[in-house]
């Protein structure tokens, strides 16, 4: 099985970027827990980051036919992307939305996703170890 895990604007700054929201581990750190995650189900996966909206688009569209699931944290962009919801549902890969805060909890800017209108599932509030919930619960749901 092959997984592709997509983080969105300012992802790259975590660490720096608000601590008391987002923890204190950065992209490095996501990136070995997520190929540990994987190594431990025996999936390969590929990480890749944007800040730029399209470039995330054309990720997702690549993934058709190349991955049989996608971990996606949009993070801004899920407030807003339309096209990030079109992607997936052109795609068709199941996808799980992770956010490492509890946007159910933040601003009201925060309480639309449009990514969850596709994604099996949401996991939030879980730091940085929602992404291994997310590949665990995706992992699950293929070998169905
Ligand atoms: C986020 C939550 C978003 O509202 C925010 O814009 C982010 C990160 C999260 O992981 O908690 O950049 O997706």
């Amino acid at each position: 099985m092959k997984f592709l895990i997509i983080n969105g604007p300012n992802i790259n700054l975590l660490g720096l970027r608000e601590p008391q929201i987002y923890g204190t581990q950065n992209y490095a750190s996501l990136c070995s827990l997520v190929r540990n995650a994987c190594k431990e189900l025996d999936i390969e996966c590929e990480l890749f980051q944007s800040n730029h909206e399209g470039a995330i688009v054309d990720k997702i569209q690549d993934a058709y036919q190349n991955f049989d699931g996608i971990v996606i944290n949009p993070a801004a962009y899920t407030h807003t992307s339309i096209a990030i919801l079109d992607a997936l549902k052109a795609v068709g890969v199941p996808t799980v939305e992770v956010h490492i805060s509890d946007v159910s909890r933040r601003e009201d800017f925060r309480q639309i996703s449009y990514v969850s209108k596709v994604a099996i599932k949401t996991i939030m509030g879980q730091g940085i170890d929602g992404y291994r919930q997310a590949i665990e619960y995706l992992n699950e749901y293929l070998s169905k």
